[in-house]
C-alpha cells in the first residue's frame, strides 16, 4: 500500500515510519498541503494522509478519486476541512478520534501557570541577567474558581488537574454527564462566578463566538480566559476590547480563528498582515502558542499508530471503526455501527 502524506513536518516522521514499517505500508512525505493545485501529487498512490489545514473540498475529492485514490486518513480528530458528502461513495475517510487528552489538558494548565506566575516574562528577564521582580507579582490558583466549558475527555482531565491545585470547579456542558464529582451550572452563572474560564467544547454553529462581547461583559473583572479547543469559540476582536478595558485579566490561546494561514509555519522573517493577531500578541497579558497542545511524544505515537491501523484495515478489507461519512449519527441503519464500511 502506497500513501501520499501531505503537510509533513519533521516531527511526524519518526512515529509514522515506525508503524508503517510494521504494517508494510510505504509513505511518501510531501511538505506541501493538499489542495486543488497539489492533488496531482497523489497520482499512483492508494491513499492520502492529511492534517487539519489540508483542503479536502469537493473539487479535491473529485481529483483524488480520478487519480485512483480510495482512502483518506486524517491524522487528527477534527474534520471541518473535509467535504464528507463529496467523498461519500468515492473516498473512505478515516480519522483518529482521540490520541492524548492528557497532552491538551496539561498544556492548558501550563499556559495558565505561565500566565498567572509570569513565567514568560521571568524567562526573558533572567536570560539578560535582569533579576528584578518588579511587575512579576502573580496570583495563587488555590481557592480560585475555574469554569470549564465542555466536560468531555479533555475537559474532565483538566478538571482533575485543577482540583489538584485546590481550585473550585464549575462546569457547563450541553450534554451534562451524570454522576460527576463537580457541579454543572448554566453558562451565564459560570461566566459570572469564574476567575478562570477554560474552553473544551467543539466548534459548532452553536458554539461559534461563544466568548463574544456579551459573554465578556458577564465575566468577573480580571478573568483569565483559556482556549485550547478551537479558535472561533472566541471573537478575537471582542477579546481585545475586553483586554483593553481591563475586564479580561489575561488570555492564553493555543488556537486562533484565522490560524490556518499562519500556524505550523515560520513567518519570523515576514510582515504578517493579520492585525488582530498582531494586536493580541502585543498585549503583555496574552500568551499564544500555535496549536501545540497536542504535540507530545505520546500523542504523536498514538496518532501514527491509529492512522496506520486505519489504513491497514482498509487495505485488508476489514470494517473501519474510525470511518466518517456525512450520514454518521444521522441515520438509523448506520453501517459503521455494524462494523462495516460506510459504503
Ligand atoms: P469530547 O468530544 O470528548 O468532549 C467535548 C464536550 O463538549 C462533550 O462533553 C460535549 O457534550 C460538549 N459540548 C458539545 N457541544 C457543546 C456546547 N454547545 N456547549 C458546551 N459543551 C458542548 O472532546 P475532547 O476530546 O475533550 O476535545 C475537546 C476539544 O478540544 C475538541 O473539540 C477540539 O476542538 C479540541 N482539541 C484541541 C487540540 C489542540 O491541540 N489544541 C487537540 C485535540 C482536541
Amino acid at each position: 500500500m502506497k500513501i501520499a502524506f501531505f503537510d509533513a513536518k519533521d516531527y511526524d516522521r519518526p512515529a509514522f515510519d515506525k508503524f508503517a514499517a510494521r504494517e508494510n505500508i510505504q509513505i511518501k512525505y510531501f511538505d506541501t498541503r493538499l489542495g486543488q493545485d497539489t492533488a496531482a501529487l497523489a497520482r499512483g498512490f492508494d491513499g492520502v494522509c492529511i492534517f487539519v489545514n489540508d483542503d479536502l473540498s469537493a473539487p479535491v475529492a473529485e481529483k483524488l478519486y480520478a487519480l485512483g485514490v480510495r482512502v483518506v486518513a486524517l491524522r487528527c480528530a477534527g474534520y471541518n476541512n473535509v467535504d464528507l458528502s463529496a467523498c461519500f461513495g468515492k473516498l473512505h475517510v478515516v480519522r483518529v478520534p482521540a490520541y492524548s487528552p492528557y497532552a491538551v489538558a496539561e498544556h492548558t494548565m501550563a499556559l495558565l501557570l505561565t500566565s498567572v506566575r509570569r513565567i514568560h516574562k521571568a524567562y526573558n528577564r533572567t536570560r539578560e541577567f535582569n533579576f528584578s521582580l518588579s511587575g512579576l507579582v502573580g496570583s495563587d490558583l488555590h481557592g480560585k474558581t475555574v469554569g470549564v466549558v465542555g466536560t468531555g475527555k479533555i475537559g474532565r482531565i483538566f478538571i482533575e488537574i485543577c482540583r489538584g491545585f485546590g481550585m473550585n470547579v464549575l462546569a457547563f456542558d450541553k450534554f451534562p454527564a451524570k454522576g460527576t464529582n463537580f457541579d454543572y451550572v448554566p453558562l451565564d452563572e459560570l461566566l459570572a462566578r469564574s476567575d478562570v474560564i477554560s474552553l473544551h467544547c467543539p466548534l459548532t454553529e452553536e458554539t461559534f463566538h461563544l466568548i463574544g462581547a456579551d459573554a465578556i461583559q458577564k465575566c468577573k473583572k480580571g478573568v483569565v480566559i483559556l482556549n485550547t479547543s478551537r479558535g472561533a469559540l472566541i471573537d478575537a476582536e471582542a477579546l481585545l476590547a475586553g483586554i483593553k478595558e481591563r475586564k479580561v485579566g489575561a488570555a492564553c490561546l493555543d488556537v486562533y480563528e484565522e490560524e490556518s494561514d499562519l500556524f505550523f509555519r515560520d513567518f519570523s522573517g515576514h510582515i504578517v498582515g493579520d492585525d488582530t493577531l498582531a494586536r493580541l500578541l502585543s498585549m503583555p497579558n496574552v500568551i499564544v502558542t500555535s496549536h501545540q497542545a497536542f504535540l507530545t511524544e505520546e500523542a504523536l505515537g498514538n496518532i501514527a499508530e491509529t492512522t496506520i491501523e486505519n489504513l491497514a484495515a482498509f487495505r485488508d478489507g476489514k470494517g473501519l471503526e474510525n470511518e466518517l461519512c456525512y450520514r454518521c449519527n444521522r441515520v438509523e441503519d448506520c453501517r459503521r455501527a455494524r462494523a462495516e464500511k460506510c459504503f
